[in-house]
């Protein structure tokens, strides 16, 4: 990763003025643009001249932020859509038909599983789910029909690594493109096209906002298979994104690294703390030298990152104990907010999927996940502790 500039271009990358010369960046809360004459317009719609023609597909404030974004995935093209999920969704729509095969990592969230296993399937799309760090399994499971990887690295809840350089070559052999998830890392710690993945998904709803206001979602990788594929269903079936939306994260993505590290340094001490607590069975997070990915995960990303997840021992009882004990931090289903909150993954992110699929994924009933935001670690500590008895 080109560490020494990341910080610039989190600031300054993307910024596009207008007339007036605002020195922060424009929201154009518009629907369509004005065109000279008939003529421009036809020329417009068609492509033949550059442009903005309508937000479904074009808006000044969106392509800021998906300029800013490729700029810090190192990505040739991005494309901004309205949520993580229609991220995917779009994805997979552009790239896959009836007749095609996945290869997906079991260690997902939980929606991603759902829109392979249940929707996509319903369209003549059929998933193999597989682990995400065996990487043999994902060399077993590939077929003639394969035509997408798709792998979270860290997994989220667990913290699971995958060796994204290994699975990369075994898609390339298998003519798949492979789409790594990147919303627990942001770019700030990791960059999978640099390892070799072909195309990096986003839920913009968490850390590139960071404060928990806006939902988004974001598609990077070549103009080939960003402008040419994803794009064209995009303009075609609408899951855009929000210039609005696509504004608060802009102005969010400024702030990015030194949020992850900040957040990444507490999560850490907050794992180191956990580790060493009687009631704590296991604690999944890869920035620990327990973990069982650590080397690989220190090599692939810049920190541990900020998600830590723990076994409580007791099972349910305990960890619902555990979360309604806490008077600081939020009880809510998001992540990468500066405020802290915490999870029961097996009744909540992981609740829709059935109990099989969820043993097979690691998802345990003492399991909690903790997304550590800005606060005092001695004060997330104090507020976990009461629970922890
Ligand atoms: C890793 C990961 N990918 C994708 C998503 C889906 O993103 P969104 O909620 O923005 O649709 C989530 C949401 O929690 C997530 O944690």
């Amino acid at each position: 990763m080109a560490k020494d500039n990341f910080s610039t271009l989190g600031v300054r990358s993307g910024t596009a003025r207008t007339e007036f010369n605002e020195h922060s960046e424009a929201l154009f809360l518009t629907s369509s643009f004005v065109f000279e004459n008939a003529a421009q317009a036809a020329a417009r719609f068609t492509g033949g001249e550059g442009g903005f023609v309508y937000s479904r597909f074009t808006n000044p404030t969106v392509s800021m932020f998906q300029e800013r974004l490729a700029a810090l995935e190192g990505a040739e093209a991005c494309v901004a859509t309205a949520s993580g999920m229609s991220a995917i969704l779009a994805t997979s729509m552009a790239l896959l038909k009836a007749g095609d095969h996945v290869v997906c990592s079991n260690a997902v969230f939980g929606a991603t599983v759902q829109l392979y296993s249940t929707i996509l399937s319903r369209f003549g799309v059929e998933t193999t789910f597989v682990s995400p760090t065996r990487v043999e399994e994902w060399q077993r499971a590939a077929r003639p029909n394969t035509r997408l990887f798709f792998l979270e690295t860290p997994s989220n809840p667990l913290g699971e690594v995958s060796d994204i350089a290994a699975i990369a070559a075994v898609a390339k052999k298998a003519g798949a493109v492979l789409v790594v998830d990147n919303a627990v890392c942001s770019p700030a710690l990791q960059r999978p096209l640099e390892f070799g993945a072909d195309l990096v998904i986003h839920s913009a709803t968490k850390y590139l906002d960071g404060q928990g206001r806006v939902m988004g979602g974001a598609v990077l990788g070549s103009k080939a298979l960003v402008m040419d594929g994803v794009f064209g269903f995009l303009r075609t079936a609408g899951p855009s994104l929000s210039p609005f939306n696509a504004w608060v994260i802009l102005k969010g993505m400024e702030t990015l690294e030194i949020r992850m590290l900040a957040q990444s340094e507490r999560a850490l001490e907050l794992a180191q703390w956990l580790e060493k607590h009687p009631r704590v069975a296991r604690v999944y997070y890869p920035g620990l030298a327990s973990h069982p990915q650590h080397a690989l995960a220190m090599r692939q990303q810049r920190t541990g990152g900020a998600l830590v997840s723990f076994d409580v021992k007791g099972g349910k009882d305990a960890a619902w104990k555990v979360i309604d004990s806490t008077r600081l931090i939020s009880i809510t289903g998001n992540l990468g907010d500066v405020k802290t909150t915490i999870t029961h993954p097996a009744t909540t992110t992981h609740g829709r999927i059935t109990p099989e699929a969820r043993a097979a994924a690691g998802i345990g009933d003492g399991l909690i996940r903790v997304a550590v935001g800005l606060e005092a670690v001695e004060d997330l500590k104090a507020d976990l502790a009461p629970g922890l008895t």
